[in-house]
């Protein structure tokens, strides 16, 4: 937990939550809207990978941006500390209080004001969830542009806020392209509005840019408008084995060569990511290997996709880089193919106690990092760690993660920072699309130079000058 993992870091200045108050957020919300239960309050407390831990006494649950803007006077006034919380699947303990921040949960936040099947606009609330979104955006012809694994339970501002990734960002772009209005209520209760709905708005400063991937640290995100794609009439799916990591570069340079325009997903996963889904049931439909991949098509022409995705299986089998492979258009064979990608995550930690690392590199280096850091344990004194790699190739994001039976201070210190130096070495990010959070702030200053950290400081000073927005993460 917290404490016994990060014991450098001591509460800020902040007011201690006195019952006064609480009566005044109860006047504000109705005492339904204002949790103090501890039992109803741990869930709140606890990350998803259940590795930071707060002991925030209180939760606040507005519905609207008046009440979150209420809520801010409220702690902008009273020196309050705030930890905005989404649907808490982050991975980098960023949506849970560190000591006893009021959480403000966006979850009520959750009404879909409008979606426009001609511009493809979905315009809503931030506390909508993700795979709700799509499943009416799909009602319209449409789809959202991000996909991810936990989108059961994220939401789109949670998805804002840490930039999200996801599956299919190597053809529909990162939440920066999609994301045409935002609507945020600052430190001070102050509400910035730019829910613009035009592709084109050169009015000054492009300031929404700030607040995505700001992981609660600028603003509380309260809407949203999000420009979505047609959803496609024909979707196949290849998942692939392979023998080395070569062979997956080849393949995927093949793929956008052959897929090109109709590639919508990219994905790779070791075979220790395979063990993984297999110990909690998945059938891995193909031959055990040392590596997989998963290559998804979105078109408008079944035939034609198929056939391409056809050929391009044919001729990554006759060029030898794919030893066996199944395809599919079938609905449900495609949600179980994927579910041994998306569900390695889940599987990881249903085992092991999991130290997670989400970093870019050149794709020269990119399995190479696993290869590396098995090694380096190796040599530290770590002997029969567990390492699997997996992610996002198409877009340089590997997922790598070290797995033992519980946490260790020293396999820690071993990990870190000699892998995000290494990764920093290589011209990449040590954290891609997970964001900062808690656990990665201190190593800012390797992903970014002291001028650049500096201008991010001058930033949060200027949208929340008493520094009361998810203190303690980031930077
Ligand atoms: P939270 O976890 O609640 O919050 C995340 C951060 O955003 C916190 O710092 C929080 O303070 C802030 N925040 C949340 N809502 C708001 C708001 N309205 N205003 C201001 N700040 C806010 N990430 C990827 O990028 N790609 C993936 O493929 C991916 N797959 C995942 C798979 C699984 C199984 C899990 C558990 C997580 C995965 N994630 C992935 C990580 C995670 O970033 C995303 O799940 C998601 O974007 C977080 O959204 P959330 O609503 O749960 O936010
Ligand atoms: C994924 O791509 O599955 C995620 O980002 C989650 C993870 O890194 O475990
Ligand atoms: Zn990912």
């Amino acid at each position: 937990l917290t404490k016994d993992l990060y014991p450098d870091v001591k509460r800020g200045d902040f007011t201690k939550l006195t019952s006064g108050h609480l009566q005044i957020f109860e006047r504000l919300l109705g005492k339904e809207r204002v949790l103090t239960d501890k039992d109803d309050l741990a869930s709140y407390n606890m990350d998803w990978l259940k590795m930071v831990c707060g002991y925030s006494e209180v939760v606040l649950k507005p519905k609207t941006t008046e009440e979150v803007s209420e809520i801010m006077k409220i702690c902008f006034k009273e020196h309050l500390a705030v930890c905005p919380q989404g649907g808490n699947t982050g991975l980098v303990g960023g949506s849970v209080p560190v000591f006893d921040e009021v959480i403000v949960s966006l979850s009520l936040m959750n009404k879909i004001h409008n979606i426009d099947e001609t511009t493809g606009m979905v315009t809503c609330d931030a506390g909508c969830v993700l795979e709700r979104l799509d499943n009416e955006a799909a009602k319209k012809g449409l789809m959202m542009p991000l996909d991810l694994g936990a989108k059961g339970t994220c939401q789109i501002g949670g998805n804002i806020a840490t930039c999200a990734g996801g599956l299919r960002l190597i053809r529909y772009g990162s939440m920066a392209a999609n994301l045409l209005g935002l609507e945020v209520v600052l430190a001070n209760g102050e509400v910035l509005s730019m829910m613009n709905h035009m592709k084109k708005d050169n009015t000054g400063y492009h300031l929404k840019q700030l607040f995505i991937g700001s992981e609660g640290t600028l603003g509380i995100i309260t809407g949203a408008v999000v420009q979505c794609p047609p959803r496609p009439k024909s979707v196949t799916l290849a998942f692939l084995g392979l023998q080395s990591y070569e062979d997956v570069l080849k393949t995927y340079r093949l793929a956008k060569s052959l897929l090109s325009e109709t590639l919508s997903s990219c994905e790779m996963m070791d075979s220790r990511s395979m063990e993984s889904v297999e110990r909690i049931g998945l059938a891995c439909p193909i031959n055990k290997n040392k590596f997989y991949m998963v290559i998804e098509t979105h078109g408008s022409n079944s035939s034609h996709d198929e056939e391409k995705m056809s050929n391009f299986v044919a001729e990554a089998m006759d060029d030898g880089a794919v030893v066996d492979g199944t395809y599919s258009s079938q609905p449900s064979t495609m949600h179980n193919l994927w579910q041994l990608r998306e569900r390695i995550t889940e599987s990881l930690t249903r085992f092991n106690y999991i130290y997670k690392y989400d970093i870019s590199l050149p794709l020269e280096h990119f399995y190479e990092a696993v290869i590396a850091t098995r090694k380096h344990l190796e040599e530290k004194g770590f002997k029969d760690i567990q390492i699997s790699g997996f992610g996002h190739i198409g877009d340089g994001n590997l997922h790598l993660n070290v797995e033992d039976k519980a946490f260790s201070r020293e396999l820690l210190g071993a990990i870190e920072p000699w892998l995000f130096e290494w990764t920093t070495e290589r011209g990449g990010s040590i954290s891609a699309e997970h964001g900062m959070g808690f656990k990665k702030r201190k190593f800012i200053g390797l992903g970014k130079s002291p001028s650049v950290v500096g201008v991010m400081a001058g930033l949060k000073k200027q949208f929340d000058p008493t520094g009361i927005l998810n203190p303690y993460k980031v930077i």
